[in-house]
C-alpha cells in the first residue's frame, strides 16, 4: 500500500495574515485504506494507547501526526514525534505551541515558534444535524449565546458548528495555560461576522489569571468544505 492512497496533503482554508507566523499542514485521508504498516511508512510512531484501538481511531491519529510531524519538519524542529500528554494534550517540542484536529476525512496541524504566541488551537467540524443540534444545544450553548441561532440569512446548523468549534479551538489553545479541563460554558460568544468570517468571544468567571472574567478574544473560522467548518484561536501573550 502506497501512503498517497490513504493520505495526501490538501490546502489549507486559512491565509496565513496574523500578525505572528502560525505554520500549519492540513490533509484528506481515508479511514478506509488504513494499515499498520502506514505508520512506519510515514515514520511516526506507533503508541501503545492505540494497540486495540479502532481503524477509524488509528487513522486519525495517523493523519494528524502526520500533519504535526510535517509542519515540525518545514520549522527545522529536531523532534518530529509528538507524543500524548496529560488529558489528551499534544506535547510540542521546547519553545513550539501547536494544536491538532481530525475529523471524518481531514486533519490539521497548527504550530508556532514565535515566543509572542501563548496559545494556538485548531478544531475542524463537520456542520452538525438538525436532530444533533437539538440534542446537545443544551450542553454547548449558554443562553445568551441562542438568539445568534436564529439569524434570518444564517443557517442555524453552521451557527450552532461554529459556536462548538470555537469552544474546542479555545480549549486546545487555552488548555495547557489552564492546566485543567473546563466546561462549555466558561466561553460565550458574543457574535459572528459572516463577512470576515470572525467569531468574537468572552471568558466567563475567571479561568487563570491569563483569562480574567469577561476577557475578550477574536477567532477566524472559514469552510474546508461545503459541509465542514474549521476554526482557529491564536492568543496573543
Ligand atoms: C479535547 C477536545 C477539545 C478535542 O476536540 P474534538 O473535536 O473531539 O477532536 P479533534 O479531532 O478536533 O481534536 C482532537 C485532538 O485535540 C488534541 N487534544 C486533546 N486533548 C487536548 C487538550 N487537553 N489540550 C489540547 N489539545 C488537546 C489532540 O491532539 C487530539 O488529537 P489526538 O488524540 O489524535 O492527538 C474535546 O474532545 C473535548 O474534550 N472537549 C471538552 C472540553 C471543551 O471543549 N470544553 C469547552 C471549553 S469552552
Amino acid at each position: 500500500m502506497m501512503s498517497e492512497d490513504f493520505v495526501i496533503q490538501c490546502v489549507s482554508p486559512f491565509s496565513n495574515d496574523t500578525a505572528i507566523t502560525v505554520d500549519q499542514f492540513w490533509c484528506e485521508f481515508d479511514v478506509s485504506k488504513y494499515q499498520d504498516d502506514l505508520y512506519p511508512a510515514l515514520d511516526i510512531s506507533f503508541p501503545d494507547f492505540l494497540l486495540g484501538a479502532v481503524q477509524k481511531r488509528k487513522a486519525e491519529f495517523l493523519a494528524g501526526r502526520y500533519c504535526a510531524a510535517s509542519v515540525l519538519r518545514r520549522l527545522g524542529s529536531q523532534s518530529l514525534q509528538v507524543k500524548k500528554g496529560e488529558h489528551g494534550c499534544p506535547i510540542w517540542p521546547e519553545g513550539i505551541k501547536g494544536a491538532i484536529s481530525h475529523t471524518g476525512n481531514r486533519a490539521c496541524s497548527l504550530v508556532c515558534a514565535d515566543p509572542g504566541l501563548a496559545g494556538l488551537g485548531v478544531d475542524i467540524e463537520e456542520v452538525v444535524t438538525s436532530e444533533l443540534l437539538e440534542q446537545v444545544s443544551d450542553m454547548i450553548l449558554v443562553a445568551e449565546e441562542r438568539p445568534l441561532l436564529q439569524q434570518r440569512y444564517f443557517d442555524a446548523r453552521v451557527v450552532f458548528t461554529l459556536i462548538f468549534s470555537l469552544k474546542e479551538s479555545f480549549f486546545k489553545a487555552a488548555y495547557p495555560i489552564v492546566g485543567e479541563y473546563f466546561d462549555f460554558d466558561r466561553v460565550t460568544v458574543v457574535g459572528i461576522d459572516s463577512k470576515a468570517q470572525v467569531i468574537s468571544f468572552r471568558v466567563n468567571g475567571p479561568l487563570h489569571e491569563r483569562f480574567p472574567d469577561g476577557s475578550c478574544y477574536q477567532a477566524h473560522y472559514a469552510y474546508v468544505t461545503k459541509s465542514i467548518l474549521a476554526t482557529f484561536v491564536f492568543l496573543p501573550v
